[in-house]
């Protein structure tokens, strides 16, 4: 029997996403209770509801994890995200297209090693799960082995992750570049091993259009249409100057959303990172064909790259899907609250309030939606994946303090979406299975399989 098998629930307060608070009132989008029950079967929420109403859904002798006084919410889904990156986090001093030379390269040619790729997923994993991440959507290296450490990784705490190894065919290093026909190679044989294998899906990811010839890109769209299910993953309009360097390598196109649809890489399993610079036409392309925006707000301040137009983007006249990234290592962390925090500055700068039920919406169902994989994932609800993170709003001795005067479960939303990191989660859950407990002695972590 699997950790995630057998039936078990986890009780204390909850909140969870039913509805898109961006289209309706956010009042009518958000679900809690002060004592939930989520019980749990085989990795599966089978219930959800008041403690009151199912106590007696749990058979006798089944465990029972109780968190009073913390708050029980989906896991939460980093929409973009680099592994490689961990050992540059937070490097000093460059916007994007110099920050890529002289960090961002060479961080990635240190993967070349399956040793070092190996030990930074396995930091990057838990570091994930201490964020109460339990979705990444995660840029790996152009080098194989790093797709195969990172889903090793993964399924070792059975955690739903998407993945893919980088397409890089021009303008990086030598070291970096592979060609369209062995990044296809190599993307297929990752296919085979890796797609659907447990809980992994595989990624497409050629990393931005300067970087890839059109045959690569074409090829890319061609390793699309190998299997189903298939994600797309890429950079899109994150910086004046890259904006400006893909109009020069690609003349003809109208737009550079349209270098990657002339590929055929946009489609509603296609996520786009970044997404600063995009004219009404652009979001008209994502709106027809169902593609996503992944908006990265630690990254797009601290390289400087400009202000994401989330309320544009989600304009109801033509909504674009919209999930939250961190973007690490351009964004300075893998929590998604401090992602929350920047993102209600970044709605401040551009005129809008974002409320606590939007940005909970843009980390957790908003995000599933964005990644098509809404009834699976994102939200306490009967048949999705029981990813949960229990949040402890005491975590600091300030958060306590404050807390103190929060009169509703919106209002602590908001505390935790400005005050909260990591020291906010109490607990992970993936599939049913308690792979991370702060207060657990020894190793917090416990890996489903070892
Ligand atoms: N554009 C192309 N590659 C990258 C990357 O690694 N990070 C960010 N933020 N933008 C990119
Ligand atoms: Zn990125």
């Amino acid at each position: 029997m699997s950790a995630g098998s057998g039936m078990r629930a986890l009780r204390g307060p909850a909140a969870t996403l039913v509805d898109n608070p961006f289209e309706q009132p956010s009042r009518a989008c958000l679900v809690t209770h002060e004592d939930a029950l989520v019980v749990i079967e085989d990795g599966i929420i089978r219930a959800f509801g008041p403690y009151a109403e199912l106590k007696d859904a749990v058979p006798a002798g089944a465990e029972v994890h109780h968190y009073p006084d913390h708050l029980l919410v989906p896991g939460f889904i980093d929409a973009h995200v680099h592994f490689p990156q961990l050992q540059m986090i937070g490097a000093y001093g460059a916007q994007l297209l110099e920050w890529l030379d002289t960090y961002t390269f060479p961080a990635e040619m240190s993967f070349a090693d399956a040793g070092h790729a190996a030990r930074v997923a396995r930091l990057f994993l838990r570091e994930l799960l201490r964020a109460g991440t339990t979705t990444a959507m995660v840029y790996c290296t152009v080098h194989p082995h790093s797709v195969d450490a990172f889903f090793a990784e993964s399924e070792r705490f059975n955690t739903r992750m998407i993945a893919g190894k980088v397409l890089m065919d021009r303008n990086a290093p030598a070291a970096l570049l592979d060609t369209a026909q062995r990044g296809y190679d190599e993307s297929v044989a990752l296919i085979e091993r890796w797609h659907g294998r447990g809980r992994q899906l595989y990624c497409v990811t050629p990393r931005f259009a300067p970087t890839s010839t059109e045959a690569q890109l074409d090829a890319a769209g061609a390793l699309l249409k190998t299997r189903d299910g298939l994600f797309l993953q890429t950079h899109l309009c994150e910086n004046p100057g890259e904006v400006a360097w893909v109009r020069e390598l690609f003349p003809a196109r109208a737009s550079y959303l349209d270098v990657y649809a002339h590929a055929g890489l946009v489609g509603p399993r296609s996520m786009f990172g970044h997404a600063v610079h995009m004219h009404e036409g652009d979001f008209c392309t994502c709106h027809q064909s169902g593609a996503g925006l992944a908006h990265c707000p630690t990254s797009n301040l601290f390289l400087g790259s400009g202000l994401f137009r989330l309320f544009d983007a989600v304009d109801p006249r033509r909504p674009v899907r919209v999930g939250l990234g961190t973007d690490v290592g351009g964004g300075t962390s893998l929590s998604q609250l401090q992602s929350l925090n920047e993102a209600y500055k970044v709605a401040a700068l551009t005129g809008h309030k974002l409320d606590a039920v939007q940005g909970f919406y843009l980390a957790t169902l908003g995000g599933a939606r964005a990644l098509g994989l809404e009834g699976t994932l994102g939200r306490l609800a009967p048949g999705h994946e029981a990813d949960i993170c229990v949040l402890d709003p005491q975590a600091t001795p300030l958060m306590a303090f404050r807390a103190g005067y929060c009169a509703s479960i919106e209002e602590l939303l908001f505390m935790l979406m400005t005050l909260g990191d990591d020291r906010a989660v109490r607990a992970t859950y993936a599939a049913g299975a308690c792979v991370y407990d702060r207060a657990r002695p020894g190793d917090p972590f416990l890996p489903a399989s070892s």
